[in-house]
C-alpha cells in the first residue's frame, strides 16, 4: 500500500505505474476505470503521451458502462474515456472496448466475454472502489464468481452519480465486469482518494474478504496494489 501526502502526488504516483507498464510493453492490455478519482490519472497520462510515450499499440478495456444511454451520449463511460484520455494519446479506436450499453445486455455481455478471452488477459486492471465498496459497478453482495453482467445500481450509487445527469435521469443499470473477470487481470491497482472513501479502504483491506465489501476480493489476488492519498488512508494509516 502507498499513501501519497496529496492527491495530485498519488494520481502522477498511479500514472507513473500505468506509463511504465506502457514502456515496458507497447501492446500492454489496460482495464481502465472512471470517475471524478480518475480524472487526475488521466491528465498525467495525456502529458506522458505529449512528451512522448506511445499509446498506439495499447488496447484498452472499460470496466464498465450505463445501460440505456447511447454510446455518444456525454455521461456514458465510452465518452468520458474518450474525451479524457482515448482521443488525445494517439489510441487505435479498433483496441479500444466497452461494453455495449445499448444492445440487449445478455448479448452485450457475452460479447464482451468473448473480446476479453480473444485479446486479454488484461496486463493492468486500475480500479477505483465506491463509497459502499464496489468496483466496477459491482455492488456489495456481488459474487467473487461473477463475470461480465447486467447489474441494478444501488441507491447510494445512484445517488454518488446524480450530479451528473438531469432529475429522473440517473441510469438504473450497468453492464460491469464481474469480480472473477477482474480478478483475471495479471496485476490489479486500486486508486481511492479522499476522506469519502476511507471507511471503503478500511473495510478492503482490513477485513477477510467478503462479498459485503466488493473491493476486499483484491486480496484474493497475488498482485495487488493500493494506492491512496492521506484523505482515503484515514481509517489504515
Ligand atoms: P469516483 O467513483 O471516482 O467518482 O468516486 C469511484 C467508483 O465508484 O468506483
Amino acid at each position: 500500500m502507498t499513501i501519497c501526502k496529496t492527491t495530485a502526488v498519488a494520481a502522477e504516483s498511479v500514472a507513473d505505474r500505468i506509463a511504465a507498464a506502457v514502456a515496458a510493453k507497447p501492446n500492454v492490455v489496460l482495464g481502465l476505470a472512471t470517475g471524478g478519482t480518475m480524472e487526475p490519472v488521466y491528465k498525467a497520462l495525456v502529458r506522458r503521451s505529449a512528451a512522448g510515450l506511445s499509446f498506439s499499440a495499447v488496447r484498452v478495456f472499460a470496466l464498465d458502462e450505463y445501460v440505456g444511454l447511447p454510446p455518444d451520449h456525454p455521461q456514458s463511460y465510452r465518452v468520458y474515456l474518450r474525451e479524457r484520455f482515448v482521443d488525445h494519446v494517439g489510441l487505435d479506436p479498433s483496441r479500444f472496448h466497452v461494453p455495449r450499453g445499448d444492445l440487449s445486455a445478455e448479448v452485450a455481455a457475452s460479447e464482451y466475454e468473448t473480446t476479453l478471452r480473444q485479446h486479454g488477459p488484461v496486463d493492468l486492471q486500475l480500479l477505483g472502489i465506491g463509497r459502499n465498496g464496489h468496483i466496477g459497478f459491482n455492488e456489495p453482495g456481488s459474487p467473487f464468481a461473477s463475470r461480465t453482467r447486467l447489474v441494478a445500481l444501488t441507491a447510494s450509487t445512484r445517488a454518488a452519480n446524480a450530479r451528473f445527469f438531469a432529475p429522473g435521469h440517473v441510469p438504473r443499470h450497468a453492464i460491469t465486469m464481474g469480480i472473477a473477470s477482474i480478478l483475471e487481470a495479471r496485476r490489479l491497482l486500486v486508486f481511492a482518494i479522499g476522506p469519502e472513501k476511507s471507511d471503503a479502504v478500511w473495510a478492503m483491506v482490513m477485513q477477510p474478504p467478503t462479498v459485503d465489501v466488493p473491493a476486499s476480493a483484491v486480496r484474493l489476488h497475488a498482485s495487488a496494489e493500493i494506492v491512496l492519498d492521506e484523505g482515503a488512508a484515514g481509517q489504515v494509516a
